[in-house]
């Protein structure tokens, strides 16, 4: 038996793998990866490794066993059939007979056409019938702190969220909750709507930079269409920006915003505040 997590060498993952080694020996983790050379610090550490790849059904033959706990982190190749994606891992693991499945979906109230992908692993997941948790991740504060350029270039936080609030958190906060899922009890068939304490705003947001650089940074809020423009203009293919635009969209609806407590109760303690988070960003 193995607590096992895929996307084990992706930055969520990553974090889990280390919260995962401060509670049990290395010996019970197995780390899913594509790619071996990206995974050895981890097998240096004694952790084991499994080479699949969610397109590639025949590479989860036999990678489980009975009474496993899984953790599967949704994948990134967004729009490229994600579901069918993370069905490959369910099925693997309906068959092995694994004691618990975990997934990193999305808020519950998110109408945004990024959740489309996550609402489809989770109808089959339900559908499957082995023990779930679905852990549904709010949004990164490293989604807005690890692409600070733009916004240290111009001055400006540019965003088509309105005055729409953000209930953000750390990657590191949301890995904690997956590994109290992983090594506690009791959280067979639950759904947690995970998000940070505080929500904040983009004013609130542009107001912390200010603080903390000492320049003048402003919120400078756009329509959806306008951000999608300034997005494909960085390069980003137009489907992908859409997408990104649409979560701004929800933001200002309120629809990243989570009050049920679900994440600090699950790390016992409170979650990192955007301004750490901000921090950290700037030193780096
Ligand atoms: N809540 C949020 O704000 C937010 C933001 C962005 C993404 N997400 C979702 O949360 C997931 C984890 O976030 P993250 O920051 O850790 O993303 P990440 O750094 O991009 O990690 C994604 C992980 O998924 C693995 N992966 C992707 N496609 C795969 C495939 N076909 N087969 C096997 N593994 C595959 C990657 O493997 P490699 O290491 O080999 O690349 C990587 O380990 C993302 O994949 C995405 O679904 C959430």
């Amino acid at each position: 038996m193995s607590i096992v997590v895929t996307g084990a060498t992706g930055q969520l993952g990553r974090h889990v793998v280390e919260q995962l080694l401060e509670k049990v020996p290395a010996d019970q983790i197995t780390a899913v990866v594509r790619n071996a050379e990206k995974a050895a610090d981890l097998a240096d550490r004694g952790v084991k490794i499994a080479l699949a790849d969610y397109s590639a059904p025949a590479s989860f033959d036999g990678l489980f066993s009975a009474g496993d706990k899984v953790l599967l982190i949704s994948g990134s190749e967004i729009g490229n059939d994600r579901v069918g994606q993370h069905k490959v891992v369910i099925n693997a693991a309906k068959a092995a007979g694994v004691a618990l499945l975990a997934y990193t979906s999305a808020l519950g109230s998110l109408t945004a056409a990024l959740a489309d992908e996550h609402r489809g692993t989770e109808e089959a997941l339900l559908a499957s019938g082995l023990p779930y948790v679905l852990l549904r991740n709010g949004w990164y504060h490293e989604n807005y702190t690890e692409n600070l350029a733009p916004v240290l270039q111009y001055n400006a936080v540019t965003q088509a969220a309105g005055e729409g609030r953000v209930s953000s958190a750390s990657r590191a906060d949301y890995a904690a909750a997956a590994v109290a899922v992983l090594t506690g009890e009791g959280h067979e068939n639950k759904t947690y709507e995970l998000g940070g304490d505080e929500a904040w705003s983009f004013a609130e947001y542009a107001a912390e930079l200010s603080k903390q650089t000492g320049k003048e940074i402003a919120y400078n809020p756009v329509s959806v269409e306008a951000f999608t423009g300034i997005l494909t203009g960085a390069g980003l293919p137009e489907p992908l920006a859409a997408i990104l635009a649409g979560v701004d969209a929800s933001v200002e609806k309120g629809e990243l915003v989570v009050s049920t407590g679900d994440l600090s109760r699950l790390a016992g303690r409170p979650t990192t505040p955007i301004a750490d988070a901000i921090a950290v960003a700037l030193k780096g």
